[in-house]
C-alpha cells in the first residue's frame, strides 16, 4: 500500500519528463508569439466557485470533485478545471480594467474522482488558455485556431474539431423542452444516468455512450435548428472566421459539454485511437460565468487540452519527441592527484553551460569509461599525470573513437564548435 501511489494517478519519472517538457516549450512559445501570458492559480480554491461555475447538475460536481473541510472548518475542492478559478482571479484582481481582451494562458494539476483507465486519471494536467473580455467570434476562432496550430505542430494528424453551438440561456431553454418533449415516450428505455438528466439537463443525453440511448436520440432536433437570431449570427460568424484561418472543422450537433458555464460556442478536438476517451481538448464560451462568480459582466472563451491524453496520442501516431543526450561532456581523472584538476574543470564546463559530469564513486578509469558510455556522453575528457604536467586533457569523441589532446582551458571551446 504504502509503496503504491494512489489509484487513477501517476509518477512522471525521468525516462518520461523529457516528452513533458517537450510539449510544454512548443505549448508556452505558441502563447507566446499569440499573446497569452501565464497565469498560476492555487491547486486548491472554495468548494462555492466550483459549484456556482462548474454547475451544481454536473458530473463534475455532484459525484466527482476532491472536496474537504480545513482545520478552521472551511469547504476546500481540488480543482477539478481551470476556467473557473482564472475568472476568479480575474475578478479578484480586477484584472478587467488593464484592457480587452485579456489572454491568459496556464498549466495545471487538476483532480476527478473517475474511473481511471487509460487517458482517464484522477489527477491529470491540462494546458489551456482563455481570452476575457471580447463578445466576438474572432476570440472563439483564435483559441479554437491556437489549439488547431498546436497539434500541428506537435506532428498529431488525424485530431478532428468538432464545433457546435449550445445557444444562450434564453434560446437554450426552449430547446430542453423540444428536446423533452421529443424523449418523453422514449424515457423508459433511458440508462439511469440520462433518466436523472431528463429533468435537470435533458443535453448531455445527446452525449450519453451507451448504444441504447445513442439509438433512442436518434432523428432529436438538433440545437442548430433552434438557435435565437443572435446566436445564430455568432455561429455563422464562428465559421467564417476558422474559414479564414484555414482551420477545418465539422458541426456535431452532438457536442454538448459537461460543464454547465457554456454559451453558444462548444467545441471538441477528437482523436480516434486512444484508450475509452478521446477527446484532446474541450472548450467553449462561457458569457456568464465571470458574473455568476460574483465579478462583472464579461464575455469569456477558451479550451482545456488534457496533457496525458496528447502524450498517448503522440505516441499512438510516432509523433517524434527529441530525445536529449544526459550529457555532452564526461571528465574523467586518473588518480587521486588529477582531481583536483578534474572538479575545476567541470566547473567551468558547466559555467559555459556544458552539460558536464564526472564520477562520484571513487571507480577507477575503466569503471568510469563504462559509466560516460551508460550516460552517452558525447565526449570524454581524460585528465591523468602527464595531461596535468602538460595542462592539457585527452578529448575523445565516444561517436567516432577519435582522440586527441586539448589545452584545459580550450575544452569547453572546442566541444562548443562541435555542438
Ligand atoms: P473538460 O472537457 O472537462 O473541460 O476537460 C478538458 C480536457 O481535459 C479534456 O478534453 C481531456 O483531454 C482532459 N481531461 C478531462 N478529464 C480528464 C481525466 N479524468 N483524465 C485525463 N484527462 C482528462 C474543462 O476542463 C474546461 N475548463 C475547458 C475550458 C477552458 N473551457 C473553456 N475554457
Amino acid at each position: 500500500m504504502l509503496s503504491k501511489a494512489p489509484r487513477g494517478t501517476k509518477d512522471i519519472l525521468p525516462d518520461q519528463i523529457y516528452k513533458w517538457h517537450y510539449v510544454e516549450k512548443v505549448f508556452s512559445e505558441l502563447c507566446r508569439v499569440c499573446g497569452f501570458d501565464e497565469a498560476r492559480t492555487p491547486v486548491f480554491e472554495h468548494t462555492e466557485l466550483f459549484r456556482r461555475g462548474v454547475g451544481d447538475a454536473t458530473d463534475i460536481v455532484e459525484k466527482q470533485m476532491y472536496t474537504f473541510e480545513d482545520y478552521a472548518g472551511r469547504s476546500l475542492t481540488l480543482r477539478p478545471e481551470g476556467t473557473s478559478p482564472m475568472a476568479r482571479a480575474f475578478a479578484e484582481h480586477r484584472l478587467y480594467a488593464e484592457g480587452r481582451p485579456a489572454k491568459y494562458c496556464y498549466e495545471i494539476p487538476c483532480f476527478r474522482y473517475e474511473k481511471p483507465q487509460s487517458g482517464r486519471l484522477r489527477e491529470f494536467h491540462q494546458f489551456g488558455v482563455e481570452i476575457f473580455g471580447s463578445a466576438d467570434m474572432a476570440a472563439d476562432a483564435e483559441v479554437i485556431g491556437f489549439a488547431a496550430a498546436f497539434f500541428e505542430k506537435l506532428g498529431v494528424p488525424g485530431v478532428d474539431l468538432r464545433i457546435n453551438s449550445i445557444g444562450c440561456p434564453a434560446c437554450r431553454a426552449e430547446y430542453r423542452e423540444k428536446l423533452r418533449d421529443f424523449l418523453r415516450p422514449a424515457y423508459d428505455g433511458l440508462c439511469d444516468v440520462c433518466k436523472s438528466r431528463f429533468e435537470h439537463n435533458p443535453l448531455r443525453i445527446l452525449d450519453c455512450k451507451s448504444e441504447i440511448c445513442r439509438g433512442l436520440i436518434e432523428g432529436a432536433p438538433s440545437i442548430l435548428d433552434h438557435l435565437c437570431e443572435e446566436c445564430a449570427a455568432a455561429f455563422a460568424s464562428l465559421k467564417k472566421n476558422l474559414e479564414w484561418m484555414e482551420v477545418a472543422y465539422t458541426v456535431d450537433p452532438g457536442i454538448v459539454r459537461g460543464l454547465d458555464y457554456y454559451t453558444k460556442t462548444a467545441f471538441e478536438f477528437v482523436y480516434g485511437s486512444i484508450g475509452a476517451k478521446d477527446t484532446l481538448c474541450g472548450g467553449g464560451r462561457y458569457d456568464g460565468l465571470i458574473a455568476e462568480i460574483g465579478g462583472p459582466s464579461v464575455p469569456g472563451v477558451g479550451f482545456g487540452l488534457g496533457i496525458e491524453r496528447l502524450l498517448l496520442a503522440m505516441d499512438a501516431c510516432g509523433a517524434e519527441i527529441p530525445k536529449p543526450a544526459p550529457a555532452d561532456v564526461f571528465i574523467a581523472a586518473l588518480g587521486e592527484s588529477a582531481k583536483p584538476a578534474a572538479v575545476k574543470l567541470t566547473r567551468d564546463l558547466r559555467g559555459r553551460g556544458l552539460r558536464a559530469q564526472m564520477d562520484e564513486m571513487a571507480r577507477n578509469l575503466k569503471g568510469q569509461f563504462k559509466y560516460a558510455d551508460r550516460l552517452g556522453a558525447r565526449y570524454t575528457a581524460v585528465i591523468g599525470e602527464d595531461e596535468l604536467r602538460e595542462n592539457r586533457v585527452t578529448l575523445r569523441d565516444m561517436l567516432s573513437g577519435e582522440q586527441r589532446p586539448v589545452a584545459l582551458d580550450r575544452v569547453a571551446a572546442e566541444i562548443l564548435q562541435r555542438h
